[in-house]
């Protein structure tokens, strides 16, 4: 059943190519760019109408929605809010029929992801549902489901369900900008062949670096505590590889937005505390060349007082190299493609670790697969 893995998480990472694969199958035309999402009950009017989308979720399905927030905004200019589905409706929402609403759940079963749904239907907004079960709650509410086929996920730590919300989130943003006409035939003609090289690039990054990562867990999986920063669309990726970690190894880690660091947490760093920085860039987008500079002087900000960096970049790149004391490469793609290839590594580098620390990894302690008590 574990197909010759050790354990269902290192069986589910290294099954993301065809996640990505299945989820993005049928879905795109490579002739002609075109996105196509079935069974529908929002129609291209109520899309190019909307005023906003309100993404609602939980753990790593709610870092999918921030990421998906800079896929949606950047593609299709429509205000994305990203909500903890536990926390949505205490808060009074406002929603109303010319927003949206957008649930990201794997299961389709959390009490909190169906209470977040039912406040929003009960302000008027329609719902959508990125899901990876058939026919669960949360779809039966949903005015329209895009499938994350990525098959059944056993792990309780998410790896392949997340790449497939990465995916899928991707997919609706390029609807989206079709639909509302803020994308041109070429660009998305470009995108879709992008999107259509990701599961090989994962495939090389499984073969490149899980050598690589296992080395990395010798040195590290007696740390006490560790940092994970990025910043943009690589903020989110930050906070899930934190969150694979601690769930599976129980080690103390946080994500930060890398430019957040000097203003306060600068004051954790010393020569025990392992820092992974996300600094991959798009060389061909100005806007992703911009952050990565940036992100360039917060790492120096670490080494500059003994923080042990692990660097996630780009094949190529040998200016981080000389920085930093450990480099993760990953191959080049687009900046809002990135996220999908930069959580590989970090999947794992927390699977190696917990493995060395003697923790049951599919099933880490005070955890379910489905938190169905809100
Ligand atoms: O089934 P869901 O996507 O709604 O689950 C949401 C979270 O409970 C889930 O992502 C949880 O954070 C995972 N254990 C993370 O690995």
């Amino acid at each position: 059943e574990k197909a010759g893995y050790k354990h269902f998480m290192l069986k589910e990472i290294n099954e993301q190519p065809r996640a990505i694969r299945d989820t993005t199958l049928g879905r795109v035309s490579l002739e002609t760019g075109k996105v196509f999402l079935a069974e529908m009950q929002v129609s291209e009017k109520e899309f190019r109408e909307a005023s906003q989308i309100t993404i609602a979720a939980c753990g790593t399905s709610w870092h999918a929605g921030l990421a998906g927030k800079f896929m949606i905004e950047r593609l299709a200019r429509l205000p994305v809010d990203v909500d903890y589905a536990s926390e949505y409706r205490y808060r009074d929402p406002i929603a109303d029929p010319h927003a949206l609403g957008l649930l990201i759940t794997q299961s389709g079963e959390t009490a909190d992801t169906i209470a977040a749904q039912r406040e929003l239907i009960a302000k008027g907004s329609k719902t959508l549902a990125i899901c990876n079960v058939v026919g669960a709650a949360v779809t039966r509410e949903a005015q329209g489901t895009i499938t994350t086929n990525a098959g059944p996920e056993i792990g309780v730590a998410s790896t392949k369900a997340f790449t497939a919300q990465l995916t899928a989130l991707f997919l609706f943003a390029l609807y989206l900008a079709q639909v509302r006409g803020t994308i041109t035939a070429e660009q998305s003609m470009e995108l879709v062949d992008e999107l259509s090289k990701v599961p090989g690039k994962v495939e090389e990054i499984l073969r490149a670096v899980d050598d690589q990562c296992h080395s990395l867990a010798k040195i590290f999986s007696t740390s006490s505590d560790f940092l994970f920063l990025g910043r943009g669309i690589h903020y989110p990726i930050a906070l899930e590889g934190a969150l694979k970690l601690k769930e599976i190894s129980y080690i103390h880690a946080e994500g930060y937005p890398a430019g957040e660091m000097k203003h306060g947490p600068n004051a954790l760093i010393d020569e025990t505390l392992p820092v992974v920085c996300i600094a991959t860039k798009d060389p061909h987008d100005p806007s992703s060349v911009l952050k990565y500079e940036k992100t360039l002087s917060n790492i120096q900000e670490v080494t500059a007082r003994s923080g042990r960096v692990i660097a996630i970049a780009i094949e190529g790149d040998e200016e981080i190299k000389q920085l930093v004391e450990h480099t993760i490469q990953i191959p080049q793609a687009p900046e809002l493609l990135l996220p999908i290839l930069e959580v590989v590594p970090l999947q794992l580098l927390a699977y190696h670790i917990a493995v060395r620390r003697g923790c049951d990894v599919d099933q880490p302690r005070n955890l379910a697969k489905s938190v169905t008590v809100e």
